[in-house]
């Protein structure tokens, strides 16, 4: 590092900018020759999202909340790897009140910009070295609006709170590596006041009530991706149950919405039966739901082991939601330009589940699309799945129903046999990993190397406008 380098005080320069410069100045001293890991990883949609320079293995989350002064306290402590020589390092965090940080257990200095959180270890990090950062923070947490409009990060309900992070809320009330190629496990602890429940991902596994306060822990094992983490405080009805198979269910319902979601949730091991009979071996260690009241979001949302409803949901989108625990959490895209490989498959899931319960086939449901797309979906042609325009139109249907065309151009020329078993043996490939269109492209391709896709990609999957043919 050139030591002769000049600090530019000037306040043109962000702070963000001159804490860097300085960083990078010091980075010889204990004689690691280290830079500062990168403050995004240039997704295509979300540039700032994630961090460059390590991979997180494991978040501890140990949390407090307050509904009546709708503020949040604890302490995120990450486990993570370092990817390079790093004299600094960035976490995603939006809002919120840092108060203090530490590296390998010595305090570290810290600084904050937007939603970088820049943190500057004790002693630099070698290459490779597995370091833990606990970071204790406190604050009202924000509700994020996204590019579409849409509401996410922490929402406060009726009786409590819900946090959901699609796909960048996250960060409003955990700091992390808050990009989809970096999956993690985690354990959270979570105090509210007694009377409330807390649910969150993964499997509870202790509760306890002391001093008019309860704790709960939430264990998730397997690999999650930060936009799938939820956090639900409320009154809620609760009940544990298991599948034929052993598969722990557990559903939490706001007592308002109980009667509404009775006969749907009552459908979870049906519809657990049928996935795991169309996409193969269920990816995690248990099943369930979260349906808190119609108002308290704006949309249904695959949270990892437990999706989130807002409202009592119809048959429909539990296949949708439940289908993404393969095609989403356990499968995770690579970037956000990869969202069609989610909700291509989960929109196809429910053409799927219509056709194998003597509904509509997912023949006829295209063909409607492609004949009607003008009148019922006036944007599905706006742009093509695997490019979509920008973060605003990320959850638009081109999509989600285009994307499922594309997966029924696929159908077409594999048959279904071979299209059948593509359904179970891609998520079993990927399991637990990241996958980006490429990779699936290519994994088509080697299915049926004498058969020509190019007209199914050129036209379907990355073509502008309406393709000539149904
Ligand atoms: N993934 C959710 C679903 O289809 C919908 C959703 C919620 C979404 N938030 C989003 C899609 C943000 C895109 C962007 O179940
Ligand atoms: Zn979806």
């Amino acid at each position: 590092m050139p030591r002769s380098a000049p600090l530019l005080p000037t306040p043109l320069v962000p702070t963000a900018l001159l804490l860097a410069g300085a960083l990078a100045l010091t980075a010889c001293d204990g004689g690691v020759h280290g830079t500062p890991g990168g403050s995004g990883l240039r997704d295509p949609y979300f540039p700032k999202m994630g961090n460059g320079g390590y991979d997180v293995t494991h978040y501890a989350l140990d949390l407090a909340y307050d509904p009546d002064a709708n503020r949040l306290s604890g302490t995120a402590t990450l486990t993570a790897r370092a990817t390079q020589d790093l004299t600094a390092f960035d976490l995603d965090l939006d809002g919120l009140d840092v108060e203090k940080v530490t590296v390998g257990g010595r305090a570290a200095r810290w600084n904050r910009a937007g939603q970088e959180l820049t943190v500057r270890p004790h002693d630099d990090l070698e290459e490779d070295r597995v370091f833990r950062v606990t970071v204790a923070y406190s604050g009202t947490p924000k509700t994020i609006t996204d590019p579409d409009g849409s509401k996410e990060g922490w929402l406060e309900t009726e009786d409590g709170a819900v946090a959901l992070g699609e796909p960048t809320g996250s960060m409003a009330w955990f700091p992390g590596n808050h990009h989809p190629s970096d999956k993690a496990s985690y354990d959270l602890t979570i105090t509210v006041p007694k009377g409330l429940q807390a649910v969150s991902n993964g499997e509870l596994t202790a509760s306890r009530t002391s001093g008019g306060r309860t704790t709960t822990t939430w264990h998730t094992a397997e690999p999650m991706a930060g936009y799938l983490a939820t956090l639900a405080i409320g009154d809620y009805d609760v009940h544990s149950s298991t599948t034929a198979d052993g598969l722990p269910v557990y559903t939490a319902v706001d007592p308002a919405e109980a009667a509404a979601s009775r006969k749907v949730l009552a459908q979870i091991p049906a519809v657990m039966k049928w996935a795991q009979d169309t996409f193969g071996p269920y990816p995690f260690s248990s099943t369930g739901a979260i349906v808190d009241r119609a108002g308290d979001a704006e949309y249904a949302l695959e949270t990892q082991n437990r999706p989130f409803f807002p409202g009592a949901p119809d048959t429909e989108t539990l296949v949708h939601e439940l289908a993404h625990q393969w095609y989403g959490d356990s499968v995770t895209p690579k970037t956000w330009r990869d969202m069609w490989l989610n909700e291509g498959f989960a929109t196809y899931a429910e053409w799927l589940w219509d056709e194998d319960h003597g509904g509509d086939s997912a023949q006829k449901t295209f063909d409607a699309l492609y004949d009607h797309g003008e009148d019922d979906y006036d944007d599905l042609w706006d742009f093509p799945p695997g490019k979509p325009s920008s973060a605003a139109h990320l959850s638009d249907s081109p999509v989600y129903q285009r994307g499922a065309m594309v997966l029924h151009k696929i159908r077409q020329r594999l048959g279904d046999t071979a299209f059948r078993a593509l359904l179970r043996d891609w998520p079993t490939t990927h399991r637990h990993g990241n996958a980006d269109t490429e990779d699936f492209t290519s994994y088509v391709e080697d299915l049926a190397p004498d058969e020509d896709f190019g007209p199914v990609w050129e036209q379907w999957l990355y073509g502008d406008g309406k393709p000539a043919q149904p």
